[in-house]
């Protein structure tokens, strides 16, 4: 059976903890030999339908480093700009390369796209999830703390977006706490988080009871991509949810900030937090290459 990766749960947990420790492994040996013929002869599309600076570079970059051959189809240079159909889509590319990278809007379209194609379909992002981000976001939070995941908390400040989702996904799979805290009509959705969350997610009141006693703050844009005419009300909403060295100094001591990037300095975080001495951004950054080609690996070899 062809396995997808559209959310953390199409993983599982067991999946996710090998392909972390593949990931820590492959960042270790990024170009030995082995790992440079692992996917040797294959070819793999990366589908854009959206921007994208870090998803590009991990995925074309860990792709030629595992041996095989990356194919970037830009939306509006493609015929899938034009209206040709996913389903069609998933058919052809099924004949040309091994696995197909996408990030879109509407999940659905991931969906459409991996019921027809007799390959991996791995989500770059949708609208709902960023599987691959989380995955490099988990690799980075293991660098910096040994204990197990149910001793470990993580603090969501601010929209119930896509990536707050694949943290609630991963909070249920793996057993660590997930206080999420954002403003009024922008949080997970209640029904929801309570099916994924197996009693590890919480939506709290604000900001300061998210992260007291939190190992890990973590933030995103307030305005994602395609919600740009809503910047202004967006702006106004999240007024009072800035990560900045207040709120980091209600957090557990030894604690570390993430941000999937990119980022917007004096809005959703400070700059004096992003670029200060407990932000692991740059890691988090980086993890993405290591974790997207063990994803790889674990869909592919
Ligand atoms: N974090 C992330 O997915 O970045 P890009 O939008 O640059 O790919
Ligand atoms: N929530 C953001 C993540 C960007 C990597 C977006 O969807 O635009």
């Amino acid at each position: 059976m062809v396995k997808h990766c559209l959310s953390l749960a199409d993983l599982g947990a067991g999946a996710i903890e090998a392909i972390l420790e593949e990931a820590a492994r492959l960042k270790q040996e990024r170009l030995e030999p082995g790992y440079r013929r692992a996917l040797k002869g294959r070819s793999v599309a990366v589908v854009f339908e959206k921007p994208s600076t870090r998803t590009r570079l991990s995925f074309e970059v860990g792709i030629h480093e595992l041996g095989a051959q990356p194919v970037i189809v830009m939306a509006e240079h493609s015929q899938i700009g034009r209206g040709e159909t996913l389903e069609d889509t998933a058919r052809m590319l099924s004949r040309f390369v091994h696995a197909v990278v996408c990030r879109t809007s509407a999940h659905q379209r991931l969906e459409t796209l991996a019921a027809h194609a007799a390959i991996p379909v791995i989500n770059g992002l949708s609208d709902a999830f960023h599987p691959c981000q989380v995955l490099a976001d988990l690799l980075t939070v293991r660098e910096s703390f040994s204990e197990p995941w149910s001793a470990l908390k993580v603090a969501w400040i601010g929209d119930g977006n896509n990536m707050a989702r694949s943290w609630a996904v991963a909070a249920g799979l793996l057993g660590f706490k997930l206080d999420v805290a954002s403003p009024q009509g922008f949080a997970l959705d209640e029904a929801w988080t309570t099916k994924v969350s197996r009693g590890h997610v919480s939506l709290v009141k604000t900001p300061e009871a998210a992260v007291t006693g939190a190992h890990v703050v973590t933030t995103d844009v307030w305005t994602s991509m395609g919600q740009e005419a809503e910047t202004a009300a967006r702006l106004a909403a999240f007024a009072g949810f800035e990560v900045n060295d207040a709120l980091m100094a209600q957090a557990d001591e030894a604690s570390i900030f993430l941000h999937c990037l990119p980022a917007h300095r004096g809005e959703e975080v400070s700059a004096a937090v992003i670029d200060g001495s407990r932000s692991r951004v740059w890691d988090e950054a980086e993890n993405r290459l290591h974790a997207q080609k063990a994803l790889l690996l674990y869909l592919m070899r």
